[in-house]
């Protein structure tokens, strides 16, 4: 492995192998899954060397992991930033270093933006804002919501949480009751969602989920009640996992927003052009769809997540 960038630029042909560091936030979801065997995959199929760190939802682990890499020389790094704040100094050091930082899925805040080559992932405000416009079209009557919201302090929850009140504010009839934590969790969102149907009861008649796996908790929480999740109470959620358009064609779930995790490709061209000192975007976004009745059952043989 090398990181000068010619070398680099040969990358994965001949003797010159690419090495990639990949400091991934842990293994909370079904998308995080579908996300690191994308990069896995991607890397194995283009011969690149990827050195896997599972940050098990703990930013010191990462950060440890950063400074292994660059201690390793690796020719670049990839960061899920768990969450937004306190990378700074990491990235200097990996500045310092010369070796390019990729920011995937969750963006950082930065003081200084020259501190990473690019960020690639989904446009979490434009999910958070896609969200609360169905349900302002598809709420009917009902207005009273339950927000589960993802990781505190991530990119993924601010920005989800902050759409989806800016979008409401223009719908006063649409109203948030109550908002907690369920961590992107499955079993979190199960555990939040009965206390919050014990606090609660018949009041609650939308769940607004930061991601499908809590999603799919709150729909068993939903059921052991003896509700019916999707007419009961309404559940708009996001990632699209297959799972949860499963869920939505089965009427169970009303609507989900798309969180593309198979960016392995993408990660990868964007490293190369790097190495190969060719301009690339700043910042590059996915694009994301929605599913909901009209279109879930449609999308389910194509769905590879
Ligand atoms: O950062 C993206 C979010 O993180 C996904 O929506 C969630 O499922 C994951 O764990």
């Amino acid at each position: 492995c090398s990181k000068s960038g010619s070398d680099a630029a040969a990358g994965n042909s001949g003797d010159s192998q690419l090495t990639v560091g990949f400091a991934q936030t842990g293994a909370e979801s079904a998308w995080r899954t579908a996300n690191t065997n994308s990069l896995r995959n991607e890397a194995e199929k283009r011969g690149i060397e990827l050195k896997f760190a599972d940050g098990q939802s703990k930013q010191e682990n990462q950060i440890r992991a950063v400074r292994s890499f660059i201690a390793q020389g690796v020719d670049a790094i990839v960061i899920a930033p768990i969450v937004e704040t306190g990378w700074d100094p990491v990235l200097r050091e990996a500045k310092r270093a010369n070796i390019p930082v990729v920011v995937m899925d969750r963006t950082v805040a930065t003081s200084d933006e020259s501190l990473y080559a690019a960020f690639v992932g989904s446009d979490f405000y434009e999910e958070g804002r896609m969200a609360a416009d169905w349900l302002a079209e598809n709420a009917g009557d009902r207005t009273n919501i339950v927000e589960l919201q993802g990781e505190p302090g991530s990119a993924a929850a601010n920005e989800r949480r902050k759409a989806f009140a800016d979008a409401l504010a223009k719908h006063p009839n649409l109203k948030i009751i109550d908002s907690q934590t369920g961590n992107f969790r499955r079993a979190e969102g199960k555990t939040v969602m009965e206390a919050m149907l014990k606090t609660h009861g018949d009041a609650i008649q939308i769940v607004y989920a930061h991601n499908d796996d809590m999603a799919l908790g709150a729909i068993q929480a939903i059921e052991e009640a003896g509700k019916t999740p999707g007419e009961d109470i309404m559940i708009v959620s996001i990632d699209a996992i297959k799972e949860a358009v499963q869920a939505v064609a089965d009427g169970k779930m009303n609507c989900t927003v798309e969180c593309n995790p198979l960016f392995g490709p993408k990660i990868y061209d964007t490293i190369e052009a790097i190495l190969a000192g060719k301009p690339v975007e700043k910042k590059s976004y996915n694009k994301d769809e929605l599913f909901d009745q009209t279109n879930a059952a449609a999308a389910l043989p194509s769905r590879q997540y």
